[in-house]
């Protein structure tokens, strides 16, 4: 019912998906990111576009990516296609052989829950890069 594909964000049309699919998930809570770095993945729904998320090499962390970012259209909700979608980057990420993902949640449960489902655990980094309260998320992949 849904397929998963990785992007090309070089593609006008496809950067302007990114671009409206993360305005109508973050609104105005989250800056709006460079689609041209990382790696970025689509939902589709038939032909529709209704979720995304990226992921880059993480500053953080040595030989390990960071899960920046991921949305899903509020009528799609409920589908598992946050914990897809990471599934999606985890098998990335370790083709091109990080050692772990690391991603945060800052007042989100529904994220949080679907990172621990996914098999990260909490960690504390030694350089937080969020807010007091953010949560921070890590998965080692080997
Ligand atoms: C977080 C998010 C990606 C999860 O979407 P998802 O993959 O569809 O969520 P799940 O399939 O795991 O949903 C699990 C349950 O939570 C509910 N749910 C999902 N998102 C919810 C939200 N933002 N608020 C309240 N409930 C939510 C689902 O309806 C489902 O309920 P059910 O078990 O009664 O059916 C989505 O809420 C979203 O895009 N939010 C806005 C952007 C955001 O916060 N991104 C993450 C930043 S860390």
């Amino acid at each position: 019912m849904y397929r998963i594909r990785i992007v090309d964000p070089s593609d006008d049309d496809i950067a302007d998906t990114l671009a409206e699919l993360h305005q109508l998930t973050f609104f105005d809570a989250a800056a709006m990111p460079r689609f041209d770095l990382g790696a970025w993945w689509l939902a589709y729904h038939g032909d529709d576009a209704v979720a995304f998320a990226g992921a880059m090499p993480s500053t953080h962390v040595r030989n390990g990516g960071y899960f920046s970012r991921v949305g899903v259209l509020q009528r799609h909700w409920g589908r598992g296609l946050q914990r897809r979608l990471m599934r999606a980057v985890e098998a990335r990420g370790r083709r091109v052989g990080w050692d772990s993902i690391v991603s945060d949640t800052t007042d989100n449960p529904v994220s949080a829950n679907n990172f621990i489902q996914a098999g990260y655990r909490l960690y504390d980094p030694e350089v937080p890069w969020a807010w007091a309260h953010t949560l921070y998320w890590r998965k080692q992949l080997r």
